[in-house]
């Protein structure tokens, strides 16, 4: 079970879920601190006001990261901490505070990789309309190449966007996300601008000249038919259609998937709105693909669906999670071969490009025992099956090349706010105390032998 020499083991997070001190250092407000104070929002009422307060403990979160070994570490800039209003004036002292990571990164011998876009968007660009609105694809180019300009000679990997499925339709679809629309033409809208700003972002790094690896990165899941049944396998094409294709053709193949948009024209749903030259754009070539993946989407065919909050209800679908499957804290099935067999098909129907799992991981309901451990059997079991399943992948040809883990620290998890852990470190949020859980321990061991145990 061993991987390529120069294979990249690492752990990732995101700015809002770990950085907290959001008055401060000069940062502006974002469409998530306004989301996470709108009461019903979020479990508990939960915020990122404080989460890790990694902001103050840059220093003592590198030596642990040093501690157990990563090789990589993958962390998402906060925009309105650069560039406080979405646009306009800089925020030195929030590019110094990346600075100081990105050195502390390296001084420790482990590679960054940056996420531009983890969906903080700057509340100010949102009261313009946000997403939904063009305008918002030049200002991510804009501070895209302020930032490519501040840490560009010190870090190799750039990720443009984390699952653009997520920020738009979460976030404008089904209202379960910042800034909490429920409307789809806003969640196409969305998804056009994303991309759009992916690849006008690309073009503004490319312009640089340098030598570094630009990619984005999709949280895919392939969807299949609950049941032996030509109308569920419909029904997960529709899911199929929005999940990924809506993401992947357009990026790889320069259009977007026409039976998913003829669906919502049906309905009367405006589709994307596409202009001159865009899809050129967007699909320019990237140097890889980042993939997020938790589990497969289990699709029945549901006529009289209402359109709701729930993910997918106006494609007249229901998914459902399969009765035998083991289910993490999040109730999110584990299925390990899902993994290998998106993998597969991106080699297949997408891309040659190398790719990174930029996320996979599982929530466990952890705690600290009487002797201060964390025992996470089940993360390990998880993590354990993943990287096999990513093994076999490879002798199939899959050229991957790196490994995040989700996550490196317990943090804001969105919605669920602090009630779900993710970490393969403990946070004991009201002391801010880190406790390494067993599966820190066991990584540390995968990295060092370069792939799990036999
Ligand atoms: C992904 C997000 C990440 C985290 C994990 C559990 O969708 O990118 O921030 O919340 O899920």
């Amino acid at each position: 079970m061993r991987f390529p020499d120069d294979f990249l083991w690492g752990t990732a997070t995101a700015s809002y879920q770990i950085e907290g001190a959001v008055d401060e250092g000069g940062r502006g407000p974002s469409i998530w601190d306004t989301f996470s104070h709108t009461p019903g929002k979020i479990y508990r009422g939960d915020t990122g006001d404080i989460a890790c307060d990694h902001y103050h403990r840059l220093e003592e979160d590198l030596d642990l990261m040093a501690d157990l070994g990563l090789q990589a570490y993958r962390f998402s800039v906060s925009w309105p901490r650069v560039q406080p209003d979405g646009s306009g004036k800089v925020n030195q002292e929030g590019l110094d505070f990346y600075r100081r990571l990105v050195d502390g990164l390296l001084q420790r011998d482990i590679t960054p990789m940056i996420t531009l876009y983890h969906w903080d968007l700057p509340q100010a660009l949102e009261d313009r309309g946000g997403w939904t609105n063009r305008e918002t694809s030049e200002r991510f180019a804009e501070y895209t190449g302020i930032v490519y300009e501040a840490l560009s000679d010190a870090v190799p990997f750039w990720i443009t966007l984390n699952e653009p499925w997520v920020a738009s339709w979460l976030g404008h679809g089904y209202g379960l996300h910042a800034p909490g629309k429920q409307d789809p033409a806003s969640a196409l809208a969305a998804t056009h601008h994303l991309l759009l700003g992916h690849g006008l972002a690309l073009e503004r790094m490319r312009s640089a000249g340098r030598d570094n690896q630009l990619g984005v990165t999709l949280n895919l899941h392939p969807a299949l038919a609950a049941r032996d049944r030509g109308a569920d396998e419909e029904a997960a094409r529709r899911v199929d259609g929005q999940a990924n294709r809506l993401y992947l053709d357009p990026l790889f193949h320069g259009e977007y998937p026409g039976d998913l948009i003829s669906y919502y024209r049906e309905r009367g749903v405006e589709g994307p709105p596409v202009g001159d030259g865009d899809l050129e754009r967007i699909s320019a070539s990237v140097d890889f693909l980042g993939i997020n993946y938790y589990f497969c989407h289990h699709v029945r065919d549901a006529p009289d669906e209402a359109p709701s909050q729930i993910p997918f209800s106006d494609l007249s679908v229901r998914t459902i999670v399969p009765h035998a499957a083991e289910k993490t804290a999040m109730g999110w099935p584990v299925e390990p071969d899902g993994l290998a067999e998106m993998l597969v098909r991106l080699k297949e129907e997408y891309t040659d490009s190398p790719i990174y799992v930029t996320e996979n991981g599982r929530a466990v309901h952890d705690y600290a025992d009487p002797n201060g451990d964390v025992k996470d059997e089940e993360r390990i079991s998880y993590l354990d099956a993943h990287f096999r399943a990513v093994r076999g992948a490879m002798d199939q040809g899959v050229d991957l090349r790196g490994y995040m883990v989700w996550s490196f620290l317990d943090n804001y998890e969105w919605a669920e706010g602090y009630s779900k852990r993710f970490g393969l470190v403990y946070v004991d949020y009201a002391t801010q105390k880190r406790i390494p859980k067993s599966s820190a321990r066991w990584y540390s061991e995968v990295i060092k032998r370069n792939g799990p145990d036999n």
